[in-house]
């Protein structure tokens, strides 16, 4: 439970807000990079932290990213031409360079020097590997860019980033990821010979073991394995400020998933995945691209932000809920990336009033995470100090693990250096889902 003035300060993200303040100092996934597929193409607009952008590719190949305002009067940049490496207002013609120079003035006298003392707040975009990051903070030079490993592997083993729109507060959704005991409901079968995609474990009530880091936290939820004497160690990382590394399930497959806010009350989830062992086919690129096409895929999007990656199962719909398919599984909704975790999540309301609740043992992650996100909010905005991964990019070099060891075996020393990026051993793996 939370006060209503912690939840808050957790909760809200616009300019100024401490939490939105703290989300500000990281560099943040916002758009896959096929949204801006040409140089001078239309711009797109972007929400992110509440504010209203513009996106475009320049004729160069670079991102630019301003707010949607015109520095002149304050038209929207959506209707600017981006021509010749700059996107130009079509109110007066005032043209701005990506990095926020206004290189053309056509509406004042030709001698004026007015433009050189002009500039568009420009966010220091960079793309690589089918997503594009931007730094919306305070710092003239950005912070080292986050090394995780689906951003340092080549390209080729890169799988275009799973996106899903989600139409609810970005914390309930992140919360999701950092909630071990819900696996053996929400996606779960109601029997262990269903055909259907589903987990089923005869342990249901996990025992959480957090490791506080100096990146944010993991943790262990250890389950009774079926073998008797064994316990299973489902492994999860968590990288402040909204980053999580679900317990590994294949011994080839990285990935960092983001809970991005749009704003207080939509978040877009954007799931990198990687593969160590060889490159992405064009099958599972295509994949990735409509994850959701066996439950109706995405509605067509507007120029509204908050109408990308969203899909035709939703809350207006109760994402098509199924009860044939309620027979088989726990809730009538297939497994397919996080559907069904985004109708717990959503029907919470758009932003959960913390109020109300009654948590268990098993939230204590997620109590963990909130007192850190908490804390770091506080700390920056009462002391001017930092977590200590923005500066550190060689804390982004983590690895989940999933691990069935002897009872009482510590999961920490055994996966000391699974959990290391760069510790030259395989990932730690145990199936999941079948
Ligand atoms: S408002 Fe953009 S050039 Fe005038
Ligand atoms: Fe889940």
């Amino acid at each position: 439970m939370l006060s209503r003035e912690d939840n808050e300060l957790l909760c809200r993200v616009g300019p100024g807000t401490p939490m939105g303040e703290l989300l500000r100092q990281y560099w943040m996934p916002f758009l896959p990079s096929t949204e801006l597929a040409k140089p001078d193409e239309p711009p797109k607009k972007v929400r992110l932290l509440g504010e209203d952008l513009v996106a475009f590719r320049d004729t160069r190949g670079d991102v630019g990213l301003f707010p949607v305002n015109c520095p002149h009067r304050g038209a929207s940049l959506f209707f600017g031409r981006n021509e010749e490496c700059g996107i130009r207002c079509a109110y007066h013609g005032w043209k701005f360079d990506v990095t926020g120079r206004c290189v053309d003035m056509p509406s004042e006298p030709e001698d004026s020097t007015f433009k050189d003392k002009v500039r568009a707040r420009a966010y220091p975009c960079h793309d690589v590997n089918g997503v594009v990051w931007t730094y919306m903070g305070p710092r003239e030079t950005p912070p080292p860019f986050p090394p995780f490993e689906v951003t340092t592997l080549p390209a080729d083993q890169v799988s275009p980033p799973l996106l899903m729109l989600e139409e609810c507060n970005w914390v309930q959704a992140l919360e999701g990821d950092i909630d071990s005991s819900h696996i053996d409901f929400v996606h779960a079968k109601v029997r262990s010979d269903s055909a259907r995609r589903g987990t089923y474990h005869r342990d249901k009530s996990p025992r959480l073991d957090i490791l506080p880091t100096e990146y944010g936290a993991c943790y262990s939820a250890r389950r009774r394995w079926d073998v008797e004497g064994m316990s299973w160690h489902r492994i999860t990382q968590y990288v402040l400020p909204y980053f999580t590394m679900i317990a590994a399930s294949d011994p080839s497959l990285v990935s960092a998933r983001a809970w991005v806010p749009l704003d207080d009350e939509s978040t877009l989830q954007i799931m990198m995945r990687g593969r160590l062992d060889r490159p992405v086919t064009e099958q599972e690129q295509r994949q990735a691209r409509d994850p959701f096409a066996a439950w109706g895929g995405y509605l067509p999007a507007t120029s509204d932000p908050r109408t990308r990656y969203y899909t035709k199962a939703n809350l207006h719909n109760d994402y098509l809920v199924d009860y044939e398919l309620q027979k088989e599984l726990v809730v009538g909704i297939p497994f397919l990336v996080n559907l069904q975790d985004r109708a717990m999540t959503e029907t919470m309301g758009p932003i959960y009033d913390r109020t109300r609740e009654h948590l268990g043992t098993t939230d204590a992650m997620v109590i963990h995470v909130r007192r850190r996100l908490l804390e770091a909010a506080r700390a920056l905005r009462d002391e001017a100090t930092l977590p200590a991964n923005v500066d550190a990019p060689g804390l982004y070099r983590v690895r989940p693990a999933s691990i069935i060891l002897p009872e009482g075996e510590s999961w920490v020393a055994a996966t000391e250096n699974a959990r290391q990026s760069d510790a030259g051993v395989p990932i730690a793996w145990v199936p999941f889902a079948s």
